[in-house]
């Protein structure tokens, strides 16, 4: 087993972006899959009440007893609320319709940004030892995502290959910003994720060009296509990589995580900090 010093530390992940429906819970369930999958120690926590996150990667109600309200407000053991996957490697922090009236208990609270932070350094988290921390934010810049972004070191912005995709992205760079120089100083952005991406649609292309153009290196090499794979799969409650392991959807996610690993492996062998 490799000591703490020898171990690069684990890597928080937000999944941000404040409008709905761009890919971010698909992108938290088949990213956090493809990590594990490569042998990642992985924690997906599921911050959007809707739970999405949950339920596509096959946690019942039933089983979800403990949730991210849990981890943020009560004082049942961390280990008691993370549980294992389906998939080895993968574990899961779920949610249910219980958060949506967190955003509102946080506000009265001293340390309303810092909760989520404060809960992922506990010690029973910790010695679970994970690689990655990917956490799957509300569409919405609300505290649920301001707790997100203050725990992480790093956003990833899933950002839908359409029209009018850069918009409000350059409100979520300014939150960004303004954390770094307060809550958060550590953090960056991961990168810009171009989801549901079709070759053939010519604004598909134009928004590609358009971000690369000014965002450049922010934006990832890979970029996920357009694929009814990665709609279908949260229904058979797997990621996709389960579902359909050889889709255009799976291969995408899986180039990602590998984008991801050579960049990290990159940043910890030159002794970057992040
Ligand atoms: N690359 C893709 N190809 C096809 N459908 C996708 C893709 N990414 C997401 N979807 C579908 O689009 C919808 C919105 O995606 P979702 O990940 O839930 O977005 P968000 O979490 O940002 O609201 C879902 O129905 C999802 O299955
Ligand atoms: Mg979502």
């Amino acid at each position: 087993m490799l000591s703490v010093a020898d171990r690069a530390k684990t890597r928080i992940i937000a999944i941000a972006n404040q409008k709905g429906g761009v890919g971010k819970t698909t992108t938290a369930i088949n990213l956090s899959a493809a990590l594990a999958e490569a042998g990642q120690r992985t924690l997906l926590i599921d911050l959007d009440p809707q739970g999405n996150a949950s339920t596509g990667l096959g946690l019942e109600m039933g089983a979800r007893k403990y949730t991210t309200y849990d981890l943020l407000f009560g004082d049942v053991p961390a280990r008691n609320i993370v549980l294992e996957t389906a998939q080895s490697g993968l574990w899961i922090v779920p949610a249910t319709t219980d958060l949506s009236s967190a955003d509102i208990e946080l506000m009265s609270r001293a340390r309303r940004s810092y909760l989520l932070q404060d809960a992922l350094r506990q010690s029973d988290i910790q010695d679970l030892a994970f690689d990655y921390i990917l956490i799957d934010c509300p569409p919405s810049l609300n505290l649920l995502t301001l707790n997100a972004m203050v725990a992480a070191q790093s956003v990833l912005v899933p950002l839908q290959a359409e029209f009018f995709a850069l918009e409000g992205l350059s409100q979520l760079m300014l939150t960004v910003r303004e954390l770094r120089e307060t809550a958060n100083a550590q953090l960056r952005i991961e990168g810009i994720l171009l989801t549901m991406y079709d070759r053939r649609n010519n604004l598909a292309q134009q928004v590609e060009a358009d971000a690369r153009g000014n965002l450049g290196d922010l934006v990832f090499k890979t970029m996920i296509p357009r694929n009814v794979r990665l709609s279908e799969a949260p229904s058979y409650a797997v990621s996709v990589l389960s579902y359909d392991p050889m889709s255009k959807g799976a291969v995408a996610y899986r180039d990602l995580a590998g984008e991801l690993l050579v960049k990290h492996n990159k940043m910890h062998s030159e002794g970057v900090v992040s």
